[in-house]
């Protein structure tokens, strides 16, 4: 077990939310935490409230600036402990509107950039024979819920393939939690796409009764210091993911004809 103050926490996604909170937590920990969005301003006001944060300004879709962005910090720091890919977009459209250009973006955003960022770090997770990797996924995630098509696949798409890896990584020392939440109150629906690839651009009241972040971020720290395969947090929307699993007929005519 490391020493907290010898660990060094990545974490994508950190300029608002989610991301923030987690930073900020694995700050109060002691931990040297790097924090990746592309605002520059956000988390520079978050390094300047927490001391032992990095701003580390980075698109996770740019693969050079993800592959300098890797390369420096392994250099500089040997490895990472706890990689954090939270960065993520939403939607707002029912499929039948949606361009697949935002199908493609959702995916980009969503799964390729964790996987490819996971890929350019693991090799070094290897060597090391320790390191957790943290993805952000959804409790749709675990269900297609209707106008969020794209983004529901892109969040089971993560499963797929991080469920296989913690399999593949578990001998090796590594360990892969998933975390699903349900809503939580940030400026995720402000950004989320509609079918025309333009933000949505209002607070939803979903998120608006949602989970504070800190209290996600905690569950969180929790469910990584306990190496919890799967983190589920939220309120009651989580019956959903029972639903699903344990009475599918109902659940499905339950979501019929919805969506916006
Ligand atoms: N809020 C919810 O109800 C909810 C529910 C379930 C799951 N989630 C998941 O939680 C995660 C965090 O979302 P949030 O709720 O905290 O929303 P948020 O406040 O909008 O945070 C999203 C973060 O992703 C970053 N980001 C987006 N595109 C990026 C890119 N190309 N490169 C780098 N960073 C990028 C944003 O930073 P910049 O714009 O500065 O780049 C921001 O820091 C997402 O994966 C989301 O799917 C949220």
């Amino acid at each position: 077990m490391l020493a907290p103050m010898s660990r060094l926490v990545w974490v994508t996604g950190a300029s608002s939310g989610i991301g923030a909170a987690v930073a900020a937590a694995y700050a109060d920990t002691g931990a040297t935490v790097l924090a990746s969005a592309r605002r520059d301003a956000p988390l520079r006001a978050l390094a300047a409230a927490h001391p032992s944060v990095v701003p580390l300004p980075l698109d996770v879709t740019d693969q050079a600036a993800v592959d300098v962005a890797v390369a420096d910090v392994l250099k500089r720091y040997g490895g990472v402990d706890v990689l954090v890919l939270n960065a993520g977009l939403g939607q707002r459209a029912k499929a039948v509107y949606t361009d697949l250009a935002v199908d493609r973006q959702l995916m980009e955003v969503n799964y390729f950039a964790p996987v490819a960022m996971t890929k350019k770090l693991l090799p070094s997770m290897l060597a090391r024979g320790r390191g957790h990797v943290v993805v952000v996924s959804s409790v749709v995630g675990k269900f297609g819920s209707p106008g969020r098509t794209a983004y529901s696949a892109s969040k089971h798409a993560l499963h797929g393939f991080y469920d296989g890896l913690r399999a593949e990584v578990y001998p090796d020392g590594l360990r892969v939690t998933l975390v699903c939440p349900g809503y939580v109150r940030t400026e995720f629906s402000l950004t989320a796409l509609h079918g025309d690839g333009s933000a949505h651009g209002v607070m939803d009241p979903g998120q608006e009764k949602g989970l504070a972040p800190e209290e996600v971020a905690q569950a969180i720290l929790r469910g990584v210091r306990e190496e919890r395969n799967e983190v589920l947090v939220g309120g009651v929307e989580l019956a959903a993911v029972h639903a699903k699993r344990f009475v599918p007929g109902l659940f499905e005519r339950l979501l019929r004809g919805r969506g916006t």
